[in-house]
C-alpha cells in the first residue's frame, strides 16, 4: 500500500465541499488532520457546523474541525446563499452536529501541524477562499518552506468567471489572500473551472449516487431509518446544480471541490501545465482574475500547475466507488 499522504482542508460547505469531504473520508490513501473552515459560501459559524455534519455523515466525528477566518484579508465578505441555500448545505436536512467544534484557530491549526510534522509532507487542500492559508503564512512566514503542496479549486482562464466575467469565487472572494498564496513560492496546483466545468453531474452520474450501496456506516444510517449517503449526496447535487444548469445550460452541474481530492488520489485523471498565475487585485472590473500566462508569453516564471482537463467518467468512478464505501 501507497504511503498515506498527510492533508488538512480547508474549506467552505458548501455542497460540492462536502463531497470533496467525503471521498477524503472515504479514502485511506489519505490521512485527514484536520477539516478547518472559513468564511466563502456562507459565513463562517455555517462552513464550519457543515463541516462537522459532514464529518457526522460520514461516520467520523474523529475529524477535527476548527473555525479559522470568518472575513477576508481586506475586504467585505461575499457569500453564496444563491447557489447553495441559506444554510450552505441544502438538500436533504442533516440534523445539528453532536461533534463540538474543536477548540483553536484553525489559521494556528495549519501552522502547528506544518511545523510539527516532517518537512514537506503535508498538503493544504483548499476548496474555498484562501484566507486562512494567506492568514498562516502571514503569521508564520516559515511554514511556506514546509508545506508539501497546496491544491486548490479556484481560478478560470479559458473558462472565464462564474461570479463576474473574470472572476472565479473562490479567488473573487479574497484576491489579496489568492496573491500571497500564488507569491509564496510554495508548490500550487489549480483545478480551475477549465477542469470542473468537464466534470458535469450528469442524471446518469447523479442517479449512480442514490444507486450506491454502501458501506458500515450506510447500513446503520439506514438501519436508523435515515437517508443513505447517496441519497444525501444526490439531494445536495439536485440542490446547487439547479442554478448551474439554468445558467450554463448544461446537462448537469460542475462538481469543483471534489476535483481536488480526486488529483491526489488519481493525478493521471487530470492534464494541465506549468505557467505563471498571477491574480488581479487593483481593477475593480476583474477583481479575482487568474491572469494564467497559458502561452507563456510574459517570461514570468511558472509558479503553479494550472490544470484544464479531467477524464471525467473516471473521476465519478472513483468519486461513487470510494463514497460507496462509506
Ligand atoms: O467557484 C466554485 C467554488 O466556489 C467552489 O469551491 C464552491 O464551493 C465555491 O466555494
Ligand atoms: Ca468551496
Amino acid at each position: 500500500m501507497t504511503q498515506t499522504q498527510k492533508i488538512i482542508i480547508d474549506t467552505d460547505p458548501g455542497q460540492d465541499d462536502a463531497v470533496a469531504i467525503l471521498l477524503a473520508l472515504a479514502s485511506p490513501e489519505l490521512d485527514v488532520l484536520a477539516v478547518t473552515a472559513v468564511a466563502g459560501n456562507v459565513p463562517l459559524v455555517l462552513t464550519h457546523t457543515n463541516a462537522r455534519k459532514i464529518c457526522e455523515l460520514a461516520g467520523r466525528r474523529d475529524v477535527p474541525v476548527y473555525a479559522g477566518c470568518d472575513r477576508p484579508l481586506a475586504r467585505d465578505l461575499v457569500t453564496a446563499e444563491y447557489i447553495h441555500g441559506v444554510s450552505g448545505l441544502d438538500g436533504i436536512s442533516l440534523p445539528e452536529p453532536q461533534m463540538p467544534l474543536s477548540e483553536g484557530d484553525g489559521v494556528d491549526v495549519i501552522i502547528n501541524h506544518v511545523m510539527n510534522e516532517p518537512a514537506g509532507t503535508v498538503s493544504l487542500c483548499v476548496l474555498g477562499p484562501l484566507t486562512n492559508i494567506a492568514t498562516a503564512l502571514r503569521r508564520a512566514p516559515q511554514i511556506a518552506d514546509r508545506v508539501k503542496q497546496i491544491v486548490l479549486m479556484g481560478g478560470a482562464y479559458f473558462e472565464v468567471g462564474n461570479v463576474t466575467p473574470a472572476a472565479e469565487f473562490n479567488i473573487y472572494v479574497d484576491p489579496e489572500a489568492a496573491q500571497a498564496v500564488f507569491q509564496s513560492g510554495i508548490r500550487i496546483v489549480v483545478l480551475p473551472l477549465d477542469v470542473t466545468h468537464k466534470a458535469l453531474t450528469t442524471p446518469a452520474r447523479v442517479a449512480r449516487f442514490r444507486e450506491m450501496a454502501g458501506g458500515a456506516e450506510n447500513r446503520a444510517r439506514l438501519g436508523r431509518g435515515q437517508p443513505s449517503i447517496g441519497e444525501v449526496v444526490a439531494s445536495w447535487i439536485d440542490f446547487f446544480e439547479r442554478f448551474d444548469v439554468e445558467k450554463y445550460g448544461a446537462e448537469g452541474a460542475p462538481l469543483h471541490d471534489p476535483c481536488v481530492i480526486a488529483y491526489l488520489l488519481a493525478p493521471e485523471l487530470f492534464k494541465g501545465r506549468e505557467v505563471n498565475v498571477e491574480i488581479e487585485v487593483d481593477s475593480p472590473l476583474t477583481r479575482g482574475m487568474t491572469v494564467a500566462d497559458w502561452w507563456r508569453v510574459t517570461g514570468r516564471e511558472a509558479n503553479a500547475l494550472f490544470l484544464r482537463d479531467v477524464d471525467a467518467d473516471a473521476f465519478f468512478d472513483l468519486l461513487v466507488t470510494r463514497i460507496g464505501r462509506l
